[in-house]
């Protein structure tokens, strides 16, 4: 099992889109993926995908529910653990109960190829938590600097704390063709320049308005408009990804 955190030094980049549709594209490859709510602040993967769990994280943190229980069957046969707000609890909780929840994700590894952990914005404690716990992280940005800015602060924090961390960079919303290649250009210069660290770029992934209409009409933009750009960009990134993972497997 491969586990990926998504993440971004700022609201509102794409970290949800792409989860989810990253998710949504692996799974369509036959790929067995566990998508993992795993922002504290603004758990919305079931809103994103119009699903109304019976068991979600709650329950696993106060011991109701084991983490295999509380997947939740999600469009094109991935499976999503919601509810994420929750995790704030555990992490209040302390470091021994958080430990007995992590170990659980144990218990996914048979079934499943990729995990996937969407999380919040910045970089504090609860979110380097699942970064950590994650082989791959990536960095999703915008070209706008903001953004960028914010992406080299998470790789810097990110590489302070394991120095052999991998980090991928994704572009969202470009508006033209080398946007992607811009941005992370400039983001390898300052990681090479200052943290004599290299991420990998992942690829970008176009502004698109359907991607906000998607969101709007609770569907994965890959389920419900497979043609639009921002579609065909993620779809692209995921088989990449499916062919790693299956020469990783192999
Ligand atoms: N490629 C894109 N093109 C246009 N809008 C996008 C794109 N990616 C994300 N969005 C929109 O940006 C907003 C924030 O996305 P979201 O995934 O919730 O961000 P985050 O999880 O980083 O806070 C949503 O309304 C979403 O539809
Ligand atoms: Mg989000």
């Amino acid at each position: 099992m491969k586990t990926i955190a998504v993440t971004g030094g700022k609201g509102g980049v794409g970290k949800t889109l792409i989860s989810v549709n990253l998710a949504v594209g692996l799974a369509q490859t036959g790929t067995r993926v566990v998508l993992f709510d795993a922002d504290l602040q603004l758990a919305n993967i079931d809103i994103a995908l119009d699903l109304q769990p019976k068991l979600n994280l709650q329950h696993v943190v106060a011991g109701e529910a084991t983490l295999l229980e509380a997947l939740t069957p999600g469009p094109s046969g991935l499976n999503v653990i919601t509810g994420g707000s929750a995790v704030q609890g555990l992490m209040n909780a302390g470091p021994k109960r958080m430990a007995t929840f992590f170990s659980q994700l144990d218990s996914l590894r048979r079934s499943t190829d990729v995990l996937i952990f969407d999380t919040g914005a910045g970089v504090d404690q609860r979110v380097m938590t699942f970064l950590r716990m994650s082989e791959e992280t990536i960095i999703v940005t915008t070209p706008d600097p903001t953004s960028v800015t914010d992406a080299y602060a998470t790789a810097k924090i990110l590489w302070r704390r394991d120095p052999g961390a991998q980090v991928s960079v994704l572009c969202n919303m470009t508006t033209s063709p080398h946007d992607g290649l811009t941005v992370y250009s400039t983001l390898r210069a300052i990681c090479e320049k200052y943290l004599d660290k290299t991420p990998h770029y992942l690829g970008s992934v176009q502004a698109d308005m359907r991607a906000m209409e998607s969101v709007r009409r609770r569907q994965p933009l890959l389920l419900w408009y497979p043609e639009s750009p921002a579609a065909q960009d993620i779809t692209r990134l995921a088989r990449g990804m499916a062919g790693q993972l299956r020469r990783h497997a192999a």
